[in-house]
């Protein structure tokens, strides 16, 4: 399990906001490193369609609208998961609970089997939904947009439930709990 975060007065990283460490032009690598200053959950997007089960682990997940009730994420072009996902009848988005640090590395890990000795069961549509995640989604792929080296994804969502625990986080390029 990663380190807890400590987002207390004491905290001497906390102390030091504003001051500026660093400013560059942002190539891929400084892009990545700054933008990864934003903490985020992790979620896994799931599916089950004719060419099998898929899923990937993805942090770019939010809530996009109320009313219809809308979720997106973006998905890299290099995935090859992704084309199994959006050819499905459903997604599902499985929001990672504190103590799913290596199945969140499992599904990120192209080309092995990311479903052996998964506990899951499936959604009211059939994604699969993994057991232990502190809440699940399942909805359709409403629209993909192409964004360069992703396709922005919107879901309309129809299922919802939660669970009791914490979430697991990502930040600056490792994963955490709550502190
Ligand atoms: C914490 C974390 C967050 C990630 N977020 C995304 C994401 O938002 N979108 C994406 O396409 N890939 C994301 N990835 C990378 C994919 O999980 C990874 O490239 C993919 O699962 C590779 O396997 P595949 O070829 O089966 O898709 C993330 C990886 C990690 C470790």
């Amino acid at each position: 399990m990663g380190v807890g975060f400590d987002w207390s007065a004491t905290d001497p990283n906390r102390r030091a906001a504003g001051r500026v460490v660093e400013v560059s032009a942002p190539d891929v690598e400084r892009f990545k490193e700054v933008s990864g200053h934003f903490v985020t959950g992790v979620v896994v997007v799931t599916a089950s369609s004719t060419d099998g089960l898929a899923g990937f682990t993805c942090q770019t997940f939010g809530s996009l609208s109320l009313e219809p009730m809308l979720i997106s994420f973006s998905a890299s072009t290099a995935s090859t998961s992704w084309p199994k996902v959006r050819r499905a009848d459903s997604v599902g988005i499985n929001i990672l609970e504190s103590r799913q640090e290596r199945l969140a590395r499992v599904f990120a890990t192209s080309g092995r089997d990311k479903f052996a000795d998964l506990a899951w069961s499936p959604a009211p549509r059939g994604a699969p939904l993994i057991d232990g995640a502190l809440a699940h989604l399942e909805g359709s792929v409403v629209d993909v947009t192409a964004h360069g080296d992703h396709d922005l994804v919107v879901v309309a969502v129809d299922y919802v439930r939660r669970h009791d625990g914490s979430p697991l986080v990502y930040y600056r390029g490792g994963y955490g709990v709550l502190a």
